[in-house]
């Protein structure tokens, strides 16, 4: 797509800036096509290319037509983000970033949207499969080393999204509303280490509010944290279609507007510049800012790289293996491969769910399926399909046949987990819940007395139905294009399992830390605070399924012999790990922190540090981690900066949060004395996890909570799934989505394939995600084909304002003729 390539070298940026007129540099600062910034043919200023990730290169051929997002080329699917965290090296992360790097390059792909380092929230967030951890320290960690991946290989990152962005239904509109301690602790940690360590190219900002203000335009976050705090010194560009008031945001730092094309964007520009609204040096600032990133990207010639594709799928392939976590054997895993026939149940041992659906959708050149990983070592066995996918109910001849198979003593390998329709980008799961199919099936087995080994696809925690009664489970998550050889590497004891979760496994979401305030209203109370994840359930003792940082090997570890010393501003433990069995394997061993027990409530213990440990049969290893005192600061709500607290601190090494192994004192002196910055209601209403939204959030807040603005009538701010009670919003709803689902039954209709399953994918994610646009958010994403004074006009019809919203389509057609527009 590039017209030409930056002839300036960055020294003559401002010589360019200058020679530039004001609308060539209205146009630098927004997209073209949905994945393009504008090119300045004048001036030789080349257009880059962006693409999503993060997990392989979606680069789409054709930007038309009804499967325009499916249509994308060829490239590796690698595990998903969830999966990846799963395997506690960061170096996974970083293969994976250099990776898609080189195939970026080969593909003329400038920036790559990616990585997600959101902070999971809720189990029920459908993304959550795209993002690392509920913990800030593992996200920034495998963030920061995805971008130094994929930056060393010259293209440009876009970490996103900043910030607080916890949720699907409300995506568009959503008000996450978070005390200052917890942005601070919780939910910026993981951006801050990836901006300060990995200089990222590019930071996405969110669609979302952060307390009142949208992202786009957040002045305090985009350049009094962002820029002035942590030294950024790249680009902002919005999420699709995030813009709000671009006036603000570009007055906030936020430089690219996409996907772009917005008249009305445009307009307001024009207007901020004569009104003085915005300063022709802001302007300039901004389109230096996005010089400086086409000279990076697009100033030197790279080289195209030769990708080695079979290279890039064995990554895939082993990575899934470091990531999948056992989570349950009674010793029946791992199998003889060359042992009597097995039966295997379940459609996705032939249709292998590997990764998420939406804009993170991978076209891989080809699949390896558990039953092609079978059949490629010879196993023996017998395949019944026993549910389908697609359908939420059981199919009882399925079903029947399936059961009819199992016999009693008898090993059963049951394939399942979440299917498409339940858990994707643009829509939040409603339970974590099996599918009601799978469940009904997997009792069938059981009452027939097989031994049944669950093997799990699915990017997020799900109930596991009769857990006591089976035999194994071997969670694989995502585990991208090679997981079926992965899984069966695993399964059959080629590998040993070594995952471990990086996030809790609540016994249902009702338990969930942020349950009573999740997908209520377009406004989020983060009533929760710091207690978020294990920060919570470990506290106040929540029983869970599965506790953050457990996993389960063929063979065991032991720890022993800790030292604890404190050198200088640094804390180092070192200690000694040992593979206490006849099988290779590798343990992630954990550095928890418990913390000081003074006056300013807290979590009762944190990870400060982590590693992967490899180790040969009986082998035993000195380890050392280390973590900076500062670590262990809070942050102070009247000191706005961070507080170390004088006190006794324990260093815990551990298998798990639930699985201490080793543990040591010492004492800081280099702080201050502890005391508590709240106010006695907010100690009192914060002293363990609340259960409930205290009282006293709004006081922790420091503001009042806004009342919610969920209109039923059709406004720019209106979901449209909210609007349908209105006429004018019903028509609306019915218009949007009636193109979608024709779409979405041409896919249905296609024959069965893997092409037809990533159409569907698509389509299904669009279907579910489109109600949940507002007119602005489609006006801001469509490239101009919605122009936002249809949209706001349409707003003041359903007002009953029809005339003045006639008259303003009017007026905006007319100005947009004259300025000789696209929409
Ligand atoms: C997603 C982003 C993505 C962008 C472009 C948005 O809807 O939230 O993560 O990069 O679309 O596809």
């Amino acid at each position: 797509m590039r017209s030409g390539s930056l002839r300036a070298p960055l020294a003559a940026v401002e010589g360019l800036v200058a020679a530039m007129t004001v609308e060539e540099k209205i146009l630098l600062l927004e997209g073209v096509e949905s994945w393009n910034t504008n090119a300045i043919p004048r001036l030789g200023i080349p257009s880059l290319l962006v693409t999503d990730g993060p997990h392989g290169v979606r680069k789409v051929r054709s930007n038309s037509g009804a499967f325009a997002l499916t249509d994308t080329e060829h490239s590796t699917a690698f595990p998903t983000a969830a999966t990846v965290a799963n395997s506690w090296d960061p170096e996974n992360a970083r293969l994976i970033g250099r990776a898609i790097g080189r195939e970026s390059t080969e593909r003329g792909v400038d920036v790559l949207l990616a990585p997600g380092v959101n902070i999971k929230r809720n189990p029920l967030c459908g993304r959550n499969f795209e993002y690392y951890s509920e913990d800030p320290l593992v996200s920034g960690e495998f963030g920061a080393a995805f971008v130094s991946g994929v930056e060393s290989e010259g293209v440009a990152t876009s970490v996103k999204h900043l910030a607080a962005n916890s949720n699907e239904d409300f995506r568009f509109v959503g008000d996450s509303l978070v005390d200052e301690r917890a942005l601070r602790e919780i939910y910026l940690p993981a951006f801050e280490r990836v901006v300060t360590r990995a200089k990222p190219s590019t930071v996405m900002c969110a669609y979302n509010a952060i307390n009142g203000t949208f992202s786009s335009d957040n002045r305090a976050l985009l350049t009094g944290i962002l820029r002035e705090e942590w030294g950024f010194d790249g680009v902002v560009v919005t999420d699709w279609g995030a813009t709000h008031d671009r006036v603000a945001s570009i007055n906030a730092g936020c430089e690219l507007d996409m996907p772009g094309q917005v008249e009305h964007n445009r307009a307001q520009i024009r207007a901020g510049l004569l009104d003085g609204r915005i300063s022709h040096d802001t302007l300039d600032q901004a389109v230096t800012r996005v010089l400086r990133l086409v000279d990076r990207c697009a100033g030197a010639d790279r080289p195209k790289p030769s990708v080695d594709e079979e290279a890039h799928a064995a990554l895939a392939r082993d990575i899934a293996i470091d990531a999948a976590v056992l989570l349950a054997n009674d010793g029946t895993l791992p199998l003889d491969a060359s042992g009597s026939q097995l039966l295997v149940v379940g459609e996705m041992f032939e249709k292998m769910r590997f990764q998420g659906a939406g804009s993170s959708l991978i076209n891989p050149p080809n699949v390896v399926t558990p039953r092609d990983a079978f059949d490629d070592r010879g196993v023996s066995y017998r395949y019944e399909r026993g549910y389908r996918s697609l359908a939420a109910e059981p199919d009882a001849d399925l079903e029947r046949a399936a059961i009819r198979a199992a016999r009693r003593g008898e090993t059963a390998l049951f394939f399942g987990g979440l299917g498409d329709l339940e858990e994707s980008e643009g829509f939040d799961r409603q339970t974590m819940t099996l599918g009601r199919a799978q469940r009904s099936l997997l009792r069938g087995l059981l009452d027939a007395g097989a031994r049944v080994v669950l093997v799990l696809f699915a990017g997020a925690p799900l109930e596991v139905p009769f857990a006591g009664e089976l035999a194994a489970v071997l969670d694989m998550y995502l585990p991208g294009m090679r997981g079926g050889d992965a899984a069966a590497a695993l399964l059959f004891g080629e590998a040993n399992p070594s995952g471990k979760l990086t996030e809790s496994w609540t016994t249902s979401a009702d338990t969930a830390s942020s349950a009573a305030d999740y997908d209520r209203d377009r406004i989020s109370q983060y009533y929760e605070s710091i207690y978020v994840g294990y920060r919570f359930y470990d506290k106040a003792a929540t029983p869970l399924q599965y506790p953050f940082g457990y996993g389960l090997s063929y063979t065991s570890f032991a720890y022993s012999d800790l030292r604890v010393i404190v050198v200088g501003e640094r804390v180092e433990a070192s200690f000694t790990v040992r593979n206490t069995g006849d099988r290779a394997g590798a343990e992630a061993v954990q550095l928890y922190v418990r913390n000081n027990a003074g006056p300013v409530f807290k979590a009762e213990k944190e990870l400060r540090a982590f590693d992967k440990v490899r180790l040969a049969p009986r082998e035993s290893r000195a380890v050392t981690l280390h973590f900076a005192l500062g670590d262990l600061a809070y942050w102070d709500i009247r000191e706005h900066g961070w507080v170390l607290e004088n006190g006794e601190y324990a260093v815990l090494i551990a298998a798990s949060v639930a699985d201490v192994r080793l543990s040591a004192s010492f004492r800081v002196t280099q702080g201050r004395a502890p005391a508590s910055p709240y106010s006695a209601a907010v100690d009192a209403a914060y002293d363990m996890p609340p259960a409930a939204i205290p009282a006293a959030f709004a006081e922790l807040l420091g503001a009042p909570i806004p009342r919610s603005s969920r209109s039923r009538r059709l406004t720019l701010e209106t979901r449209l799934s909210d609007a349908r009670r209105s006429l004018t919003g019903r028509i609306m709803h019915a218009i949007v989505l009636s193109r979608v689902r024709k779409d979405y039954a041409a896919a249905l209709a296609m024959p069965d394939s893997l092409e037809r399953d990533t159409r569907v994918k698509n389509m299904h994610f669009l279907v579910r995600m489109m109600p949940f646009n507002s007119l602005r958010s489609m006006a801001m994403s469509s490239g101009g084909k919605l122009p936002y004074a249809v949209a706001a006009g349409l707003a003041d019809i359903a007002a009953f304002h029809p005339i003045r919203g006639v008259r303003r389509m009017l007026a905006a057609r007319a100005a947009e003729t004259a300025n000789g527009e696209d929409s």
